[in-house]
């Protein structure tokens, strides 16, 4: 595996996808974990599992299937990604946001990056659904952004803007179909951290006092990626528990994987909800 992949790598997997479906997806989804469902509302579904895809990263983490689902759900055409890699996995940053290039090389313009995340913000409850309106890049901070290293011009600009990295349009969209449909919808910062571990209680109220309304362990280079190729970004972040520092620290309120993907279960059906609205919306049908 090179340290840095270029376009030929991108290219090459791109094609390798056409040669295994008819569509030509316009929107990309990365469903995050325990959040997979969605995939069997898609029709005309052509399954290709990451593992025949050449350079895409593997799962290896429970309640992530690795396998890109491509076909058509509320009028959109759409390549879904029933769950992802992670930093923490081991992958490299490069590794991590490998699909999201070569969705840009097939011609997607549009990203709805989901994942399961932590509850900072007292408001929230496990079970809510947050747009996001904005990220931390803390990880990135420390190096670990996904564009370091040679930039090709022909992807993006060496210091790509970030100023509206969630696109205040897509924002609207999201709002405006939660609204009409009923589905609560919190919104506030996400970031990432690298993970496996989970936060301390000191990490906790760090985190609250930077201004992260949530924290996952992803989501954050894919996003980073995907605006250096100019395409378009919803996030939304399903709280799967809640992190009180307070608690934390009497032993009340430990986050376990499991309670992560138990969560999904309650969330995905508002999620797919959601989703389904601003694909309709996208797709004026
Ligand atoms: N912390 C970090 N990542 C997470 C959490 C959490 O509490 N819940 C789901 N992903």
């Amino acid at each position: 595996m090179p340290e840095f992949y270029t376009r030929e790598h991108f290219a090459r997997a791109a094609e390798y996808i056409s040669t295994r479906t008819r569509h030509r997806p316009q929107v990309a989804i990365v469903l995050g974990s325990g959040l997979g469902g969605l995939v069997s509302e898609v029709e005309e579904a052509d399954t290709i599992l990451y593992s025949d895809i050449p350079d895409f990263p593997q799962c290896t983490v429970e309640g992530h299937m690795g396998r890109l689902v491509i076909g058509r759900l509320a009028g959109a055409c759409v390549a879904v990604m029933q769950g992802r890699a992670h930093y923490y996995e081991g992958y490299s940053m490069q590794q991590v946001t490998f699909p999201i290039r070569v969705f840009q090389q097939m011609g997607v313009g549009t990203l709805i990056v989901t994942n399961a995340a932590g509850g900072l913000n007292p408001e929230f409850r496990a079970g809510d659904l947050m747009l996001i309106a904005d990220h931390i890049n803390l990880v990135g901070m420390a190096g670990l952004n996904p564009l370091r290293g040679p930039n090709d011009p022909e992807l993006g600009p060496r210091f790509p803007d970030m100023s509206r990295a969630y696109d205040p349009e897509l924002r609207a969209i999201a709002r405006r179909v939660a609204a009409r449909e009923g589905i609560p919808l919190r919104e506030g910062v996400y970031i990432m951290l690298a993970g496996p571990s989970f936060e301390t209680p000191a990490d906790m109220r760090f985190l609250r006092i930077i201004g992260a309304d949530a924290v996952g362990m992803s989501t954050v280079p894919e996003v980073t990626v995907a605006r250096h190729g100019g395409t378009r970004v919803l996030g939304i972040s399903g709280i799967a528990n809640t992190l009180s520092p307070d608690l934390a620290a009497v032993g009340h309120d430990n986050t376990t994987h499991e309670e992560v993907l138990a969560a999904g279960k309650v969330l995905a059906p508002r999620l797919a909800a959601l989703i389904r609205g601003v694909l309709r919306e996208l797709s004026g049908t």
